[in-house]
């Protein structure tokens, strides 16, 4: 079932709109006000309550944990980012959360909060699709793109690329065919005995590493499409880390090597993207998107090949109250709506969203 966006309300929503994320194991809070025509100085506060010291005993995240803390931090947080915007929650015009893809309970949390909010203040509340979060995520910062463009989302639980004509418009160009980026990145650092979260981790650890003791393949780059697979790279590496678990150097080697290949593959699949759609504009979103190798490494072939690359800043990267914020906010503002009824979607096609006319 999809979430129905209807335009059923008349008013179109200028003023600020609570944004609420709470997909995964990251509380998010945000305001933006719609009512201001750029948005990167629409953005009026923002806070972010990360349960990654909760879960990294268990070294991922625990789904009914995650629920819990939710509710706990949820409130407070709401009330404190209401204090830094310098607003009263009858200021508010709107409100935001996200509906899916996610965790269920984690969902249904925020989205329990932002109906009981909307209903109290009698305004409407939209359920925002967490990857067209990330996607617009860019829109926050100064000089944003305009679409049409291609987006890279790479996160934890998704690799793809998208074309972008329109805000709302997407098409997949491309999807991973079995691990996304992120998940490579966090399985192959629990595999070598980094803490959770692995990416940062395995990153930093990378830094280290020297480059070309060890190579890794590139997957699905010898054949033409733009999909993804990333679960042998991570075997690859496993055989590579226990063939050298004597040498206590090889493990900064080992995660360099890694690390090069996954980048590799997503430039090299960015750039054919690119000349798939004849477009000259990519953006990067996603908690991959806040790796240095990779932003470094796109940034160098953007300017080389003469395409532009937009980043959002590191911390709206990765889970954030912000971009959902921004994307129910450009929803509201044409018009649109969900209804009364508290409805999560844990599994959703970004495909499917209606375009914002
Ligand atoms: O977007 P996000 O916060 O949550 C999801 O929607 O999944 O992405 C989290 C993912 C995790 O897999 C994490 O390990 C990865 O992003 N990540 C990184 C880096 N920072 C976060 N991966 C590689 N390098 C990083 N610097
Ligand atoms: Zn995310």
């Amino acid at each position: 079932m999809q979430n129905q966006q209807i335009a059923k309300h008349p008013d179109k929503v200028h003023g600020p709109v609570l944004g609420i994320e709470t997909s995964c194991d990251e509380t998010g809070v945000a305001v933006f006000d719609s009512g201001c025509v750029d948005p990167e100085r629409g953005l009026l506060a923002h806070r972010l309550y990360s349960q990654i010291a909760m879960h990294a005993d268990y070294g991922g995240v625990v789904p009914e944990l995650a629920s819990r803390d939710h509710v706990r931090k949820l409130t407070p947080l709401i009330r404190q980012t209401l204090a830094d915007a310098g607003l009263a929650m009858r200021d508010l015009r709107g409100v935001a959360y996200t509906a899916g893809p996610g965790l269920v309970g984690a969902l249904l949390v925020g989205a329990s909060a932002a109906r009981a909010l909307a209903w109290s203040l009698d305004i409407p509340a939209i359920g925002v699709h967490h990857m067209e979060g990330h996607l617009l995520a860019p829109l926050l910062e100064p000089d944003p793109p305009q679409p049409p463009f291609v987006a890279l989302l790479v996160s934890g639980g998704h690799s793809m690329l998208v074309e972008v004509a329109a805000i709302g418009r997407y098409r997949l160009l491309g999807d991973t065919l079995d691990d996304a980026a992120g998940e490579a990145f966090d399985k192959t650092a629990k595999m070598m005995g980094l803490p959770y979260p692995g990416g940062p981790a395995l990153a930093k650890l990378a830094e280290s590493g020297s480059s070309g003791r060890f190579k890794f393949s590139r997957p699905m780059t010898d054949r033409p499409g733009l999909d993804f697979s990333f679960s042998g790279l991570k075997t690859q590496v496993m055989l590579a880390y226990r063939a050298h678990a004597d040498d206590p150097a090889a493990k900064a080697d080992v995660a360099r090597a890694f690390e090069e290949a996954i980048v590799d593959t997503l430039v090299i699949k960015c750039r054919r993207a690119l000349e798939a759609t004849g477009s000259e504009r990519l953006v990067i979103a996603g908690g991959v998107g806040a790796n240095r190798r990779l932003r470094a490494q796109l940034a160098d072939v953007a300017q080389r090949e003469g395409f532009r690359v937009y980043f959002p800043r590191l911390e709206f990267c990765t889970d954030n109250g912000a971009m959902i914020a921004l994307a129910g906010a450009l929803r509201l503002q044409a018009g649109l709506h969900d209804g009364p009824e508290i409805k999560v979607t844990p599994r959703w096609d970004l495909e499917t969203l209606p375009a914002i006319a």
